[in-house]
């Protein structure tokens, strides 16, 4: 039986849904497409400003009911960031101590974030660290490493229960194409890709599922070779997707197709969605957006319609400094003019 202080935290985990609303989904206009229309799932607006709040959420919820966390646990996670943001926003509801795990060069915008919220946040020196140091932590101070990177693709219910998509097919409802022929995502955890992949199947939809990865992740070569082994030496530069290593999260059979998306083009695709949106987005929504323009040239060149769903996965005002920062970009990502001159033949 639970305690009271568990029922309490349930009660008010499942109160602030109630007080939530839905995210948008943006109808893109691009007339270089015709009888093809683009769709941006606007996962921003939540309240702590990027598609973990849901997976936040969904952890403090399995980790309670599993009995793992209670009155005063100290909760520990690894992240690259916005994950970290939305569990300081639910621990701080809760009332329960929050230490982030992330590498040095998270965005400085996420750590104001999180201390914003009454959380800590450790500092490792990449992105392979995260997850020793969290263990260590965890164990230091008798708290619960939520661990994403393991449980994101079991802590959602990716039957329906209002999922991400479930979420989006509703939206898709009174379109002209309301079943997409695509939906395209990046990994982290891998989790949302494993939500909607595995949501597609369960209602029959004939929709495909390519996920987008970015330069330093095993992911894709983990999809081609199912090598659990795979390690990448050096992080991603795309906050929030692409790892060193294969998530537990990541599930490669619900996948229909994978794409290589080079950093300098994600970040070109980003920087000219303000162009198309009037506001920034991160760099995993320019790797999104990367995808969904290839297969909607792939489908005007075989003359095919219908629709494309990807995901706005947090703001740009989170990256001024780095990925809207053209010194940092020269320095860290390489010359983008040739990726926008791409985009710009592209949607021409
Ligand atoms: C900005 C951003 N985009 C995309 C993702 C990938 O989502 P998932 O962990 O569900 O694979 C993340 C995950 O941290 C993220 O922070």
């Amino acid at each position: 039986m639970n305690s009271d202080w568990v029922k309490h935290a349930i009660n008010e985990i499942n109160a602030d849904y109630q007080r939530s609303a839905d995210t948008h989904l943006i109808r893109l206009a691009l007339p270089a497409f015709p009888g093809i229309r683009l769709y941006l799932k606007d996962e921003s607006t939540h309240p702590t400003g990027s598609l973990k709040h849901r997976l936040a959420r969904s952890l403090f919820l399995y980790g309670l009911c599993n009995g793992w966390i209670k009155e005063g646990t100290t909760i520990i996670e690894a992240s690259s960031g916005s994950t970290a943001v939305s569990e300081a926003y639910f621990a701080r509801l809760l009332g329960l101590p929050f230490i982030a795990v992330m590498p040095y060069c998270t965005a400085k915008r996420k750590v104001e974030q999180i201390e914003f919220y009454g959380g800590r946040c450790h500092f490792v020196e990449s992105a392979c660290e995260i997850y020793a140091a969290s263990e260590m932590l965890a164990r230091e101070l008798n708290g619960h490493y939520m661990d994403q990177f393991t449980y994101a693709e079991r802590a959602t219910d990716w039957r329906g229960n209002n999922n991400i998509a479930d979420s989006i097919f509703r939206q898709m409802k009174n379109e002209p194409h309301p079943v997409p022929d695509y939906i395209v995502m990046s990994a982290g955890t891998g989790g949302t890709s494993a939500t909607i992949g595995r949501y597609i199947r369960c209602q029959g939809y004939n929709t495909e599922l390519m996920v987008a990865d970015p330069e330093n992740s095993v992911f894709l070569d983990f999809w081609r070779t199912r090598e659990s082994g795979l390690r990448s030496a050096v992080g991603s530069k795309i906050e929030g997707i692409g790892r060193p290593r294969v998530e537990p999260s990541f599930i490669p059979d619900v996948v229909d197709e994978m794409l290589r998306v080079p950093d300098a083009a994600s970040v070109a695709t980003a920087q000219w969605l303000e162009t198309q949106l009037g506001r920034r987005v991160g760099a995993s929504t320019g790797t999104n957006m990367w995808g969904a323009l290839q297969l909607a040239a792939r489908m005007r060149d075989e003359g095919r319609s219908g629709s494309i769903v990807t995901l706005l996965c947090d703001s740009g005002e989170r990256y001024l400094d780095t990925y809207y920062n053209p010194q940092w970009v020269e320095a860290n990502i390489g010359d983008v003019r040739p990726w926008r001159e791409e985009i710009n033949t592209l949607v021409k």
